[in-house]
């Protein structure tokens, strides 16, 4: 599954419309869908999972994991889609192999759960034969090193991301109709 089945481009401008389109993929997602988000520390997984948690209809107060490595968040009667999954949220930052992970159990979970893990490349992927990767990238030239550094991810100033989703598997074998539907770069 080195392959993907299609990889999608899409450009945002802003932390919200990160969040839109994070909430209009959580509406189509399903129990069981694993999701691997990479991308900078400030890129915006976070952000983008706090949209999904609200296509999800999940309890909100989603957060950087930081020191708590998974927080299940469970799926509201009186959401948008009541009886619908919850939604797993793993930071895999500091676990360093695919063993660490297996410890954390996560398999219990992606039955009735959507799970999404941030920096969760090369660690999670045996949990499924099918995935959804969503890279975050700052847009190209903004400053990240030297003298900059000290002012990284310090206020919520919306600033441009470039989204790359691709899909594994059989559960991704086409790309989701938001991602189709409103990619400005169709087929690259
Ligand atoms: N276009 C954008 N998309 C996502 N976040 C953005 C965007 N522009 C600015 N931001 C800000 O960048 C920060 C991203 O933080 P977070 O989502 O916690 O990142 P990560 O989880 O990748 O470390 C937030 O403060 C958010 O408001
Ligand atoms: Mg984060």
């Amino acid at each position: 599954m080195s392959e993907p089945q299609w990889e999608r481009t899409l450009k945002v401008t802003t932390a919200e419309q990160t969040h839109a389109l994070a909430a209009a993929l959580g509406e189509v997602l399903e129990a069981g869908d694993l999701l691997v988000l990479t991308g900078e520390l400030g890129a915006g997984k976070t952000t983008f999972t706090q949209g999904l948690g609200e296509g999800l209809g999940v309890r909100a107060g989603i957060i950087s994991p930081t020191f708590v490595l998974v927080r299940i968040h469970p799926n509201l009667a009186d959401g948008p889609r009541p009886g619908g999954p919850d939604l797993v949220h793993v930071d895999a930052y500091r676990l360093e192999s695919a063993a660490e992970i297996d410890d954390i159990d996560l398999e219990n979970t992606m039955d009735t759960a959507v799970t999404v893990v941030e920096w969760g490349r090369d660690r999670v992927e045996h949990l499924s034969d099918s995935r959804l990767e969503v890279d975050l990238y700052r847009a190209v030239g903004m400053p990240s090193s030297g003298d900059d550094v000290l002012d990284f991810d310090t206020d919520d100033d919306d600033e441009p991301r470039t989204l790359v989703f691709r899909g594994y598997g059989p559960r991704w074998a086409e790309a989701p109709r938001l991602v189709k539907t409103t990619s400005p770069e169709e087929g690259n």
